[in-house]
């Protein structure tokens, strides 16, 4: 059993097998992090999957009989963390769930409606913002951070010991033994956050600057979030505050993505067109073919990248499935403070485009010229052309 702290242990649940997260591409896996707390009232901050719920306890067991647990708090009502409350609560009936307004409501509709409604008991203790927890020699104070990730969200802040339980947020999908940021190496706890940040948080960006500022109140020596590894160096908090306080203000580097699919290659040349002029030109660039690539990687890259490009062929007078999955992605997360560029190549109606355009344009992208279209296959001077584009775009980055 991992003790993080005086008195203060992890017996979460790792998935080494997850590949798929509601969407969310995880080939590095995932951890569920729940956080006992031995103390006069011992109190575990968020639970595990269902399916994780085994592990779990026997980690609660190697530390304190789990009928001993006074407080489940539940940052978050998403069944990631709280899929295992239910069960948990079959070996500590007497034990409180801790939530927000918002969780109560939530974990109310999850397990406690319809057909359940009447047949358990839960009791609740719902704590208002700033709202503190005495459990013994320990004080646990509550933050309420709605939207990040859903509104019920909130932090948990064991005042003591200076370390925050922040579910969601400065988590990573990312599976290993090792449970510390430094011990796994901070670039890889940094890229696995980003592509968290990415695909979980982006829409969330005022929220997530409300909830960095609330936090400025605090020492925090220690971020136990709910998904993947601990931060514990200084250092490594100061980089990933600061990279948080980077993604919630939507900034991004001066650097380009193209993202297409294409039928008969023919959008294919246009996008590997674009990359080369991209690249003689000495902008950063990366070529994502939604054919092999994933939405969830593509969405990475746009949150890194000030400019996207977006390419398809038209099938039945649409754009591809493929494409137009990505563009859905897109719009649900919002990027903001980028440019963009459509391009693709059409047989004979090209109407289909304006859907290219219109799902830019809704995702907050900015286009910063008509887009390039060609019938059938672009021949020799109409990829030549793509020289101009390249230019632009090079002018609107600033390089
Ligand atoms: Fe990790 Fe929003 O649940």
């Amino acid at each position: 059993m991992k003790e993080i702290a005086k008195d203060i242990y992890w017996a979460g649940y790792i998935d080494w097998d997850l590949r798929n997260f509601h969407g969310y591409s995880t080939p590095s896996g995932s951890t569920y992090n729940a956080y006992l707390i031995k103390d006069e009232k011992p109190a575990l901050i968020d639970t595990v999957k269902y399916y994780g719920f085994d592990e779990m306890l026997s980690r609660i067991r190697d530390v304190i009989d789990p009928a001993k647990i006074a407080y489940i708090i539940s940052n978050h009502t998403e069944m990631d963390h709280s899929g295992a409350i239910d069960k948990l609560l079959e070996f500590c009936p007497n034990a409180e769930v801790v939530c927000s307004p918002k969780g109560e409501e939530g974990l109310k509709r999850h397990f406690l409606s319809g057909s359940r409604q009447g047949k358990k008991e839960w009791k609740f203790k719902v704590v208002q913002n700033a709202e503190e927890l005495k459990i013994g020699k320990k004080t646990l104070k509550f933050f309420h951070m709605p939207m990040v990730h859903w509104p019920d969200s909130m932090a948990t802040y064991c005042k003591e010991e200076n370390i925050l339980f922040p579910n969601d947020a400065f988590g990573q999908h990312f599976a290993s033994s090792e449970r510390y940021v430094d011990e796994v190496g901070i670039e890889t706890a940094a890229r696995e956050a980003q592509k968290y940040y990415a695909n979980i948080v982006m829409p969330y960006g005022n929220q997530v600057v409300k909830a960095l500022d609330a936090l400025k109140s605090i020492k925090i020596d220690m971020i136990c979030p709910s998904h993947g590894l601990i931060w514990r160096k200084e250092e490594d908090i100061k980089r990933i505050a600061g990279l948080y306080a980077k993604w919630a203000n939507y900034e991004s580097d001066k650097r380009a993505v193209i993202i297409y699919d294409s039928m008969w290659h023919s959008t294919e040349k246009i996008a590997q067109g674009l990359y080369m002029y991209l690249e003689k030109e000495n902008v950063p660039v990366k070529l994502i073919n939604l054919k092999v690539g994933d939405f969830s990687e593509a969405i990475t890259e746009v949150m890194k990248s000030n400019m996207v490009l977006i390419g398809s062929a038209i099938l039945n007078n649409r754009i591809l499935p493929s494409v137009g999955g990505f563009l859905t992605y897109l719009k649900g997360l919002k990027p903001k403070n980028r440019f963009g560029f459509t391009f693709g190549s059409y047989g004979w109606a090209k109407s289909g485009f304006k859907e290219l355009e219109d799902a830019l344009k809704e995702a907050g992208i900015n286009l910063i010229s008509e887009g390039r279209y060609v019938q059938y296959m672009p021949d020799d001077d109409e990829l030549a052309k793509l020289k101009e584009t390249v230019l632009l775009i090079k002018k609107t980055l600033d390089l």
